[in-house]
């Protein structure tokens, strides 16, 4: 689980098992699973018709890249809800290539150039794309194959339209300017998944006083949905201190009421009926 900020670094990355090795990176153009959240969701281990993922029991389990199997066929990235899926091909010598879930419009024309994004959004290059596809059973999530400077292909994650690419040579990819540029409204994007908000009614919210997590969960729903906000409540986090101009460190984390993570029902049920069989576990009767 990402440690700090809810985005995954790369160290992260290697240590969860949709990863699927930096030797099989350089060898093969091969899916990157970037799920590290215990979320019960599986869609990936249908769609991938080789059997390359394995979610398996518990539907919670992170899934897995088996990467002999895969292909790199990116018939797996439209599936995922969370847009944690890349195929990655690292073997050509001049240049990397990364297919990434586009869900915005306007879609860029094969060959234009973009703005490429790492995972917080900064602009680290220029790219071009080299492919869009719109595939119907995808439904409106478009798939853009994008060139983009050697090196870089575990770090773009994302792609900027038009492109306004300002990466001088000495600042590079550690130095480059953050997505939006001054004075400049960020592009409003989806916070809770599960709840369906966007930022900007997580920033209403605040403007309107909610300086909590769980404030701002009691006033849009966000982190009251499926996932219980272990999707949404490090963004939400940081949102409330860009706004508030505090560290995230003093934001207040929500409340948390057990169970903690998905149980079944009958795991419950059976508890139930260990202690009718046990009678030594029986609460003590006043
Ligand atoms: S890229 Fe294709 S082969 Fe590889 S995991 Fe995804 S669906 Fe399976
Ligand atoms: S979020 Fe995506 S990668 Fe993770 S389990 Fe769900 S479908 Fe698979
Ligand atoms: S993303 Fe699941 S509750 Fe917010």
């Amino acid at each position: 689980v990402p440690e700090r900020d809810g985005l995954l670094d790369l160290a992260e990355l290697e240590r969860i098992p949709g990863y699927p090795g930096k030797g099989v990176l350089l060898k093969k153009k091969v899916a990157v699973l970037e799920c590290a959240q215990e979320i019960p969701c599986n869609p990936c281990e249908a769609a991938c018709p080789r059997g390359a993922i394995t979610v398996g029991t518990p539907i919670t389990n992170l899934p897995a890249i088996n990467a002999d199997m895969c292909v790199g066929c990116g018939a797996c990235i439209a599936k995922c809800p969370g847009l944690a899926i890349f195929v990655v091909d690292l073997t050509h010598p001049g240049y990397d290539y990364v297919t990434i879930p586009y869900e915005y419009l306007p879609l860029p024309d094969a060959g234009q150039e973009v703005g490429c994004l790492d995972r917080r959004g900064r602009q680290v290059s220029a790219g071009r794309v080299r492919q869009v596809l719109c595939h119907k059973g995808n439904d409106k999530t478009a798939l853009l194959t994008v060139e983009v400077p050697k090196g870089l292909g575990m770090d773009v994650r994302n792609v900027r339209l038009p492109a306004s690419v300002d990466v001088s040579a000495e600042t590079g990819p550690a130095g480059a300017s953050s997505c939006s540029s001054e004075g400049e409204e960020p592009v409003d994007v989806l916070v809770c998944r599960c709840e369906e908000v966007l930022r900007s009614g997580v920033v209403a919210a605040i403007r309107e006083g909610a300086a909590s997590l769980d404030a701002v969960k009691r006033r849009t729903r966000a982190g009251m949905g499926l996932c219980q906000g272990r999707n949404c409540s490090r963004i939400i986090s940081r949102i409330i201190a860009e706004e508030s101009g505090r560290p995230v460190s003093e934001v207040a984390p929500g409340s948390t009421r057990p169970p903690v993570r998905p149980v079944k029902l009958s795991a419950l049920a059976r508890r139930d009926d260990e202690s009718e069989e046990n009678p030594a576990e029986e609460p003590p009767s006043h």
